[in-house]
């Protein structure tokens, strides 16, 4: 199983930014994570990580016949983005959602999430743990479960 591991804007600074909120590990060091848990659960994972909308689409599309399916924390681009949703939608591969932080227990403007229709799993406020669970259920033959679902 090959699974693309997506970080959107600004979370390039994971490790700097509100580490009270976000948590003190880097972004290489939780794409190393991801690589490492892929592998015990038998998962080839690939990263990427941009601070740029279009280029997350572009990637996406061309995740499709390359990758099984993606885990995908869109930072800000959660609660706005209609064209991310889109291109989850359009790709037809099982996305999981991914927020380090719990979305629904901050500013209200994060609470809602435009994109977690188009995806078949969301998981909030779980830290980097949120991206193994993601991996798990994955391996699990996650996409038996309902789109939408939320943990
Ligand atoms: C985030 C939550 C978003 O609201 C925020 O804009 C981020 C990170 C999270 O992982 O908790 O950049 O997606």
């Amino acid at each position: 199983m090959r699974v693309l591991v997506v970080n959107g804007p600004n979370l390039n600074l994971l490790g700097v930014r509100r580490p009270e909120v976000y948590g003190d590990t880097t972004l290489p060091e939780l794409e190393e994570r991801c690589r490492a848990w892929g592998a015990g659960l038998g998962i080839q994972v690939e990263t990427f990580q941009s601070n740029h909308e279009g280029a997350i689409i572009d990637r996406l599309h061309d995740a499709l016949g390359r990758a099984d399916a993606v885990v995908l924390n869109p930072g800000a681009l959660t609660h706005y983005s209609y064209a991310l949703h889109d291109a989850i939608e359009a790709i037809s591969l099982p996305v999981v959602e991914v927020h380090l932080s719990d979305i629904s227990r901050r500013e209200s403007w994060r609470a809602r999430s435009v994109v977690s229709p188009a995806c078949a799993l969301t998981i909030t406020g779980h830290g980097i743990e949120g991206y193994r669970e993601a991996l798990e259920w994955l391996a699990g033959g996650g996409p038996g479960h309902s789109p939408g679902t939320a943990v």
